[in-house]
């Protein structure tokens, strides 16, 4: 173990001097951000206009058309579309955030759809070479000493407060979603989920953790005789654990397969576990607990990054570890004795950005106090940690089946490719004057454009945390300027130049990073659309004809769900489509490479992530080469001339200086990365046809896997 967690370590080295976080200010509101501006309303006329120039390059002529009549009849003066804006404007006068209600029903507790894959997002850690079981344990109650750790922090409301980085750096963020980390359930519904947030006032903040082993849950108490447990007494106890959950003839049905489902399934078979007291103790131990730690089963002898980023997804089944896990709990510590870790999450308590924060303070504790535990302590006082019981209606035992096979199906049908491109990353488009997330995004519209000859409605979420309660909004990243560069790229006929398609990669820039400035500072649309909408439905409104209309359906149908997840150790973060037909594509820039995350569903014969994949590494060495191209011929001239290189970035450099920017000595450091060391376009060329396979390839790789 020690030399396994130390060659771990070794590779996550470049972030230790990072470790300490202590030194940024501690929060000084209640975390609801009390301090920051509340979110704002745009002008109608703003977003109805944004809609259409969003929406007419993804609609026929005819529906467009149709659209532009719609929505001018929607703003009319004196229409219906100014008087849902102005009880939206009362609304934002009484609440703290207009949407945040709106937004957290429809994104998420309105959801039916299983959790797995179609909304737990999750990270996943580098493999671990774990040389015995004990080490795995070791592993596990390592990080667990790492959550007490953070959750005094929480609980004493220290944590730093967080700083925007990147687009308008420097403003303070809204704390709110730390504080649901470790104290909030959500609870299945028949029609609504409900976030439930367990306020210490209320209830006694939880003290317990649930282990699942094998299918069997059991309470591990953290603080007993009110001493919390040290490393030593986590490593014996969950020893314990695992001699516990060893005896098949204690064994319980594996009841965590039931959060797999539906959540309208769910609920009924949790009202249906309900009935027996038994059952009643058990959930709400569950219920009520930090968080969960599993410890896996090996999963089977391959474990690459694509594997691994499965297996987190959707633990592998009934047969593998799918029963291992209880999807309702935000913060789901996955630890296999293969070496097969990271951290499932349920995402409507919070966004990535603070899952990946929460667990780089895990990874960067567990380096910076690194484990001196040998083997577990032999003798022990601490009482016997409790296995959670279950009593079991054959109706339960009929819907535990239904589960599984649903899962199964999921694990069938999940196409996962995880690829690391190595030939950049974002330094290189730091020094083309770029944004790399927008050039990232166009990029994503390339590989999209190339595989399926088309623009689809584009997501990418956007932070609103620089407003009370924020959470995302949408940036539209298939922009019309994108739409136009695509073609260019890859319509051979037309015979473009570089230096025009060069052209048209700044303006599909400039037009992304505008729309992200939007996002971010709150007036992009489809928040306030959602607003106007649900605003009529509450009014109990007859639905407008805007939102009735077959183009807000095509608006809405993400096809490309896109999401940009720093991190500053070595891991990832992994999601699943959010539509039958499409793709998610998670992406993490680092300075010289760039991880994407690629899923899709290998029923819809439209994907295939494998090829998505290949488009994509495409695309980025034409646009890598295009700019190498230009920036060549550019400086020549720029020598001839006397001249300075002439920047498309004015909008982002203006927003910037009007910004209030952070305190110099309070800005969060950013780790060195290596420098990035440009290989020539030939030697990225062999590259790319060496670590990406062929169409060919590709569409029998994918027909191989769905016979
Ligand atoms: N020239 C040179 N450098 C530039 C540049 C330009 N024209 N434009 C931006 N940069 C730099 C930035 O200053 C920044 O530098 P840093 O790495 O030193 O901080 C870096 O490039 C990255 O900026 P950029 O790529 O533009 O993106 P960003 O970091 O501002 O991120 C979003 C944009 C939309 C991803 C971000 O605002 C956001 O909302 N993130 C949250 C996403 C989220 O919620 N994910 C989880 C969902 S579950």
């Amino acid at each position: 173990m020690l030399i396994s967690l130390y060659l771990w370590t070794q590779s996550l080295s470049l972030c230790t001097a990072e470790m300490p976080v202590l030194d940024r200010e501690p929060s000084r509101d209640s975390g609801g951000g009390d301090g920051l501006p509340k979110l704002p309303l745009p002008a109608l006329k703003d977003t109805l206009d944004m809609y259409l120039s969003c929406m007419k390059h993804l609609l026929t002529e005819e529906q467009f058309n149709k659209t532009q009549n719609v929505v001018k009849q929607f703003g009319a003066p004196g229409g219906v579309g100014e008087l849902l804006q102005s009880k939206l404007m009362e609304r934002r006068e009484n609440k703290a955030n207009w949407v945040y209600e709106y937004w957290m029903n429809d994104m998420y507790l309105n959801n039916r759809l299983a959790l797995p894959v179609n909304s737990s997002p999750v990270m996943v850690f580098p493999l671990q070479h774990f040389r015995a079981p004990i080490d795995s344990l070791r592993f596990a109650a390592h990080m667990i000493s790492g959550v007490l750790e953070y959750k005094t922090l929480l609980d004493s409301r220290s944590l730093p407060v967080d700083y925007a980085r990147g687009q308008l750096a420097g403003t303070p963020l809204c704390m709110e979603q730390y504080y649901r980390l470790f104290t909030s359930y959500r609870l299945p519904g028949t029609e609504r989920d409900t976030l439930v947030a367990q306020e210490s006032s209320v209830m006694p903040e939880p003290e317990h953790i649930i282990v699942a082993c094998k299918n069997q849950f059991f309470v591990l108490d953290v603080v007993i005789n009110f001493r919390r447990l040290n490393e030593r007494d986590l490593l014996t106890q969950l020893d314990k654990i695992t001699r516990m959950a060893d005896s098949k003839e204690e064994h319980l049905p594996p009841i965590g397969l039931l959060t797999s489902d539906g959540r309208t399934e769910w609920a009924q078979a949790r009202s249906e576990l309900m009935r027996e007291s038994t059952n009643r103790d058990a959930l709400d131990m569950i219920e009520r607990c930090m968080c969960l730690v599993c410890l896996d089963d090996p999963s089977g002898p391959e474990l690459s990054d694509t594997t691994r980023a499965m297996l987190m997804l959707h633990g592998g089944g009934v047969a593998k570890n799918g029963g291992n896990r209880w999807y309702d709990k935000p913060m789901q510590f996955v630890v296999g004795a293969d070496g097969c870790c990271g951290v499932v999450c349920e995402h409507s308590a919070f966004e990535g950005i603070v899952l990946v924060q929460c667990t780089e303070y895990l990874l960067k504790y567990m380096i910076g106090s690194p484990s001196k535990l040998v083997r577990a302590a032999s003798v022990s006082e601490l009482p016997a940690p409790r296995r959670l019981r279950w009593k079991c209606s054959p109706e339960i035992h009929q819907l535990l089946a239904s589960s599984a096979d649903k899962l199964q199906r999921q694990v069938k049908n999940l196409d996962m490719n995880v690829y690391k491109f190595c030939d950049y990353g974002k330094e290189f488009i730091k020094k083309q004057k770029m944004s790399p997330d927008a050039y990232i995004q166009v990029a994503l519209q390339l590989a999209f454009y190339r595989c399926h000859s088309r623009p689809v409605s584009t997501y990418e979420s956007a932070s609103i945390r620089r407003f009370k309660q924020g959470r995302v909004d949408n940036i539209r990243s298939a922009t019309l300027e994108a739409l136009t560069f695509v073609k260019a790229m890859t319509d051979g006929k037309l015979h473009t130049s570089d230096t025009e398609k060069m052209e048209m990669l700044r303006d599909a820039i400039t037009a992304q990073t505008k729309y992200t400035i939007l996002s971010i500072t709150g007036m992009a649309i489809d928040n306030h659309l959602l607003g106007l909408r649900e605003l009529a439905h509450e009014l109990k409104m007859e639905k407008p004809e805007i939102f009735q209309d077959e183009a807000f359906l095509v608006s809405n149908q993400f096809i490309l769900s896109t999401s940009q997840v720093p991190t500053t150790v070595e891991m990832f973060c992994c999601y699943g489509p959010v539509v039958p037909n499409g793709y998610g594509a998670c992406y993490n820039p680092q300075s010289d490479h760039i991880i994407f995350s690629v899923s899709s569903f290998l029923d819809s014969p439209q994907t295939c992530s494998a090829e998505f994949v290949k488009c994509l590494v495409q695309g980025l060495m034409d646009i890598g080469d295009l700019c190498n191209k230009c920036n060549s011929s550019s400086n020549t001239t720029q020598k001839k001339q006397g001249q300075t290189l002439e920047t498309h970035t004015q909008t982002e450099t203006n927003w910037q200086s009007k910004t209030p920017q952070r305190p110099a000595d309070k800005t969060e450091t950013q780790q060195s990365l290596p420098q990035f060391v440009l290989k020539t376009p030939d030697q990225t060329k062999v590259e790319a046809q060496t670590q990406t396979p062929s169409l060919a390839e590709t569409r029998a790789l994918k027909n191989g896997s769905k016979s």
